[in-house]
Parts: C-alpha cells; sequence; structure tokens
C-alpha cells in the first residue's frame, strides 16, 4: 500500500465504502476479452468408476442428486465448468429414484448409458431416456428421474446455474408432496430430443440447432462429423461444452492439441479460444453453449467482426 492509500483521505474513502476509481489496482475493463476459464477435459469412465464406488458410500437419502460435478480448474472457482454453465456427470442405480423438485436454473442431460426403463417426469409426462436422448426441463418445470431396469444409468447434465447464481435470481423447491410426481400425462413429449432422429440418417457431416429457443440461455446443436473431417470454430464471447455422444474426435484450442475424446468425455471450451474438432472416427458431438444468452444481452461477438 502506498503512502496515499494510507493517508487519513484515503482511510475515510474506504470507511464510507468509496473505491477512487483514478487508483484501482486492476484496470475494470480491457480491450478484448482475458477469459479465466480455461479449456479442460473430463473422462466419462472416471466418472462413471467415481460413481460407481459412491453407491457403497453415500446413501441416496443423503443425496438430492448422485452426480459429480465438473468443477474448471481454475484458481477460486469451486463449482462452474464455464462461466455461465455447469456440467455433472449423473447415475441412477438399478430401481432407485431421485426425487422431484424445480429450480430457476434451466437444465438439460444428455443421456450416455441407460436401459429401457429409465426416464425423467417433465411435469406429470413421462420422458423415457435411452443413450444418445437430449431430455429438457427447462426453468421451473418439475422433474424426478426413475430407474426401473436391471442396469445403472448415466447421464451428463447441462445447467445454467452459475449464471444464475451470479443474476442471484436463484429459486429452488421439493415437490410439495415429496418423493417423486407422479405420472399424469401420456404420450410423447417435445422435451425429449433422440440424436439420431435429430440428425437424419447418413453419415455426412452435418449440424443441427436442437430445441431452438426452448431455454432462453441455452443453446444445443447436435454436430456430425464424418471420420477424418473437421470443424472450425473461431474466437467468440460464446463459451461451449463438447459432449461426445459417439466416435472420437481430437480438440485443439488456439492451434495447439488438446486431448482425443471419446464417447461421454467433456471439454470445456471457454470464450476467445478459436478452436477445431477433428473426427478422427465417425462422431456425434452434442454441443451445448449460452450463445442465447449472449445474444439477448447484445454481447454475442466474433474477432475482427
Ligand atoms: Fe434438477
Amino acid at each position: 500500500m502506498n503512502i496515499e492509500a494510507r493517508s487519513p483521505y484515503y482511510s475515510e474513502l474506504r470507511r464510507q465504502s468509496f473505491s477512487p476509481g483514478w487508483a484501482r489496482p486492476e484496470p475494470s475493463m480491457w480491450p478484448s476479452p482475458k477469459p479465466r476459464f480455461r479449456p479442460a477435459v473430463w473422462r466419462f469412465a472416471a466418472a462413471k468408476a467415481a460413481l460407481d464406488q459412491s453407491g457403497a458410500l453415500v446413501p441416496a437419502e443423503q443425496t438430492e442428486r448422485r452426480n459429480l460435478i465438473m468443477v474448471n480448474p481454475i484458481e477460486g472457482n469451486t463449482y462452474a465448468t464455464t462461466r455461465h454453465l455447469v456440467a455433472t456427470y449423473q447415475c441412477v442405480r438399478a430401481g432407485e429414484t431421485a426425487r422431484t423438485h424445480r429450480h430457476s436454473a434451466a437444465a438439460l442431460r444428455l443421456v450416455l448409458d441407460a436401459k429401457p426403463g429409465t426416464y425423467t417426469i417433465v411435469n406429470g409426462a413421462r420422458v423415457d431416456m435411452l443413450p444418445g436422448d437430449v431430455v429438457l426441463t427447462p426453468s421451473w418445470s418439475w422433474h424426478g428421474h426413475v430407474n426401473t431396469s436391471d442396469a445403472t444409468s448415466y447421464w451428463i447434465d447441462f445447467l445454467d446455474i452459475p449464471f444464475v447464481q451470479l443474476s442471484e435470481a436463484m429459486f429452488f423447491e421439493q415437490y410439495p408432496a415429496g418423493g417423486l410426481e407422479p405420472v399424469t400425462a401420456q404420450g410423447p413429449s417435445p422435451f425429449r430430443i433422440p440424436a439420431a432422429e435429430a440428425l437424419g440418417p447418413g453419415r455426412a457431416s452435418t449440424t443441427v440447432e436442437v430445441a431452438k429457443g426452448v431455454m432462453p440461455t441455452i443453446a444445443m446443436h447436435l454436430v456430425r462429423l464424418a471420420g477424418g473431417s473437421h470443424l472450425d470454430a473461431a474466437r467468440t464471447t460464446t463459451n461451449n461444452l463438447y459432449a461426445v455422444a459417439s466416435g472420437t474426435a481430437r480438440f485443439s484450442a488456439e492451434g495447439d492439441v488438446i486431448e482425443t475424446l471419446a464417447s461421454g468425455d467433456l471439454i470445456a471450451m471457454p470464450c476467445w479460444h478459436a478452436h477445431s474438432i477433428e473426427a478422427t472416427e465417425d462422431a456425434v458431438i452434442f454441443r451445448v453453449s449460452d450463445e442465447p444468452l449472449l445474444q439477448k444481452l447484445g454481447l454475442a461477438r466474433t474477432a475482427g467482426t
């Protein structure tokens, strides 16, 4: 602390909760994004092994959800995967349920491994969950999970909780009757999007946006890449999460190869990282981003434009 900062004048400013704008220790604006979050990878095999172990260690009654949060390994972060989104690996064991609740944070999931008989009850409607399905629970919709099959089901959850925490508009409640909401609606649900149906037949590279506009803060894209082909993404203000739904793909950021990801693996690709995805074999990749949030705020921007 310099002499100025110790003078009675500056002490008095601090006492009154003022900070002199001319003597800030760090600037509050800068010419272009300086993302604190960094590219990071999580492996489904590791998550699966750890979740399976948790079965013996943590009784179901002790946990709202049996999940592992993918915490971006930057200093001071204890939760978020990228700035506005969090991703978790979750399992529901054979015969178990995860009780119904709702929250102002929007959620969706990509099913990795599940046998018939696994479903989410969303506002009274049964939404089946099979590998490759994207299942949505928009803000404030009741949802609980059920597994009546004879094997553990696994999926990746994506939520905008870090953004909702930042906004302080957080609400959460348990189902008033407790336990699981009963199934009261039948028929196909608009909240279930099977990847194979969304992408259509063939193996040609294509990108399809799914459930556009359903989640005000989150965009979802299914990317199919034929083996040997690649997809390049410019530097933008969008924060991306990529999960490999099938096949394998090599990810690079700012020209450096990060790692090759297999089915179920996830990579965080924070804003302002030009990146490339190269399919090392035919692959389907699920991209979840905060693009609509930034667009609504007038903050969507691409380098050089
Ligand atoms: Fe939830």
